[in-house]
């Protein structure tokens, strides 16, 4: 038997180590751990388009409060404050074209530089208009949806940002649904991207109540240009945990999963497949860029999922699913949409991931062999900004010399029995 003393010359006995809390913190990712509220100089999408009026809507983007206002067909945006005393300018008015003004003194702002135009209560001459101006930040609609440029440096443009599969000229048919979620942005991107958790959180869900889906997965990563692709190596639909028991997600009412591996989805191989996704040509079904867009290719559509950093313990869910579709199969898509998937998908399933998110409460953490999965993502979020103007350019598609393979760094940190 060890005395403690003996214990503590020796270092941590095994008991301790067993039941230490892990990692107790992120330092080891100084970008990603100064990350909180998000990264800057990057577009982010912050409403639906339809949703933006002549009626000022607040918004909180990375920490800060936005006014939107749509005047003369523009989307514009300023910071949420009067600089007089404060008072929010969402809570003001247009009371002229091309301006916003304060609800409590007529301070009024221009909207395309938020510069001081004039100020109601000090008459025509007021001494202070020209002097000060509130911050206002580029703004541009694309995809149904308002973006908002945070940061300092000068806008890339929007379009060299988007997925590239959406900005090639293909016409196609979106769904989604906006949602204020508690829980820091990091958690849902992580959880969007994580590996482990859809084949049991998710097995409940009604969206997959007909699918089955595998029990474990063994996978690598792979980055080509700026995504990060989880690649499936193997896939388990049942397992026997020595000393424990069997365990799968097959029951008598779900399809037979397939006897072959799959590539699109996580259920099993389908019989069709988009040609649009199917050309793509992408290593893995699931994959994940800067600043926080999670990409999972399905056989007949993709679903997207933006996490905007909200504040510390908040975030806004963008998520949207797109189909390669026209004409009346375009009007099918909408109607299965708004019938079933939008209640299905980005409701009950997606729910349950809202509801992890908030749960979640690292660090510490204590990260297993699919989270090699997060720790490609972290990795990717020391790599930088791959659109600041110091940046190697990174492709949407695969870089000249190939897609890099995630593999074993020299001295990186690794999850616990991660595959290197
Ligand atoms: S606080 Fe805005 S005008 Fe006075
Ligand atoms: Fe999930």
């Amino acid at each position: 038997m060890t005395s403690p003393d003996t214990a503590s010359s020796q270092g941590p006995s095994r008991d301790d180590r067993r039941t230490s809390p892990g990692r107790t913190d992120w330092t080891s990712w100084p970008a990603y751990d100064a990350a909180e509220l998000g990264f800057s100089d990057y577009w982010y999408p912050v409403q639906w388009s339809s949703q933006v009026t002549k009626r000022p809507l607040p918004i909180t983007l990375r920490g800060e409060r936005l006014v939107l206002l749509r005047d003369g067909g523009r989307v514009y945006a300023l910071n949420d404050r009067c600089l007089h005393r404060g008072v929010p300018l969402s809570l003001g008015r247009q009371e002229f074209p091309g301006t916003l003004s304060c609800p409590y003194h007529g301070w009024t702002y221009r909207l395309t530089d938020g510069e001081l135009c004039a100020v109601i209560t000090d008459g025509p001459d007021s001494p202070i208009c020209g002097k000060v101006a509130v911050r206002s930040y580029p703004v541009e609609e694309r995809l149904g949806l308002v973006w908002v440029f945070s940061g300092t440096g000068d806008p890339h443009p929007l379009d060299t940002q988007l997925p590239g599969e959406l900005t090639a000229g293909t016409p196609f048919a979106i769904g989604g649904r906006i949602e204020d979620r508690r829980g820091n942005w990091r958690l849902a991107a992580e959880n969007g991207f994580d590996e482990g958790h859809a084949k049991y959180l998710h097995r409940t869900s009604l969206w997959r109540l007909f699918k089955t889906m595998p029990t474990w997965n063994r996978t690598h990563i792979e980055q080509v240009g700026r995504w990060i692709y989880r690649v499936q190596d193997e896939v388990h639909w049942d397992a026997t945990f020595p000393g424990v028991g069997t365990w799968s997600n097959r029951r008598w009412w779900k399809q037979r999963p397939p006897e072959q591996s799959f590539t699109l989805g996580n259920t099993g191989a389908a019989k069709k497949q988009d040609p649009v996704i199917a050309g793509q040509g992408w290593p893995g079904f699931a994959s994940l860029s800067l600043p926080g867009v999670l990409r999972i290719a399905y056989p007949q559509f993709i679903h997207y999922e933006f996490y905007v950093p909200m504040d510390r313990a908040r975030h806004r869910y963008v998520g949207f699913m797109v189909q390669f579709k026209t004409g009346l199969q375009r009007t099918w898509f909408f109607t299965r949409y708004l019938g079933a998937i939008r209640w299905l998908f980005h409701g009950n399933f997606s729910d349950q991931d809202a509801w992890m998110v908030e749960e979640t409460d690292c660090p510490p953490e204590r990260l297993y062999r699919p989270d090699s999965s997060l720790l490609a993502w972290r990795r990717l979020c020391e790599q930088g900004n791959p659109f600041s103007a110091s940046a190697e350019p990174a492709g949407d598609g695969a870089p000249a010399d190939g897609p890099t393979v995630d593999g074993p760094t020299a001295d990186g940190p690794t999850a616990d029995g991660a595959e290197r």
